[in-house]
């Protein structure tokens, strides 16, 4: 995976997305809009990130999947970000502000969806782990996501 592209910088209103129920499962995600997704740049390649997002104005560390969700075969390209803090509410229409910051590995299929969220707590694992080596931590810093355009 050619990271060049990283860190990157992204921003959007969160928008509804396929509602199937992670947050039952405990993995809330935070939807970006079609033309956000669109304009991601062609060297980023699909699979799970981690990263930084803020939110009304609070920083938290989070994890990314950006692809078609192999699991459950969309049709259509999603980025997907789960933040690492419990909410109490939904956040749709709100702006999500997100440093992609490495990469973790490709998206899969998995038998069953046990395995599915077992691989999303091992991604929110590694970001948890990664995101504390101080190069990557200070990112949590960055004027970006401070500043309020
Ligand atoms: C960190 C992370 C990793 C994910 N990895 C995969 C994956 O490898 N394969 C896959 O099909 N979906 C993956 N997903 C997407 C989940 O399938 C998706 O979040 C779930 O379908 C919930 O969808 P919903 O927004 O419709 O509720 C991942 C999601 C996250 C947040």
């Amino acid at each position: 995976m050619d990271n060049k592209v990283l860190p990157y910088f992204v921003s959007g209103v969160v928008v509804k997305g396929f509602g199937r129920g992670s947050k039952a499962l405990g993995i809330p995600t935070a939807n970006f809009p079609e033309s956000v997704v669109n304009a991601l740049p062609k060297d980023l390649s699909t699979g799970v990130y981690y990263g930084w997002a803020s939110l009304h104005g609070q920083v938290y560390k989070m994890v990314a999947s950006i692809g078609w969700n192999p699991y459950y075969k969309n049709e259509k390209k999603s980025m997907e970000v789960h933040l690492l803090h419990k909410f109490q509410n939904d956040f749709y229409g709100d702006e999500l502000k997100v440093i992609i910051v490495g990469y973790i590995r490709p998206e899969r299929d998995f038998s069953s969806l046990d395995k599915l969220i077992k691989e999303i707590k091992n991604d929110i694992a590694i970001a948890e782990h990664q995101l504390e080596e101080p190069v990557l931590n200070k990112l949590k810093n960055h004027d970006f996501l401070m500043t309020n355009h």
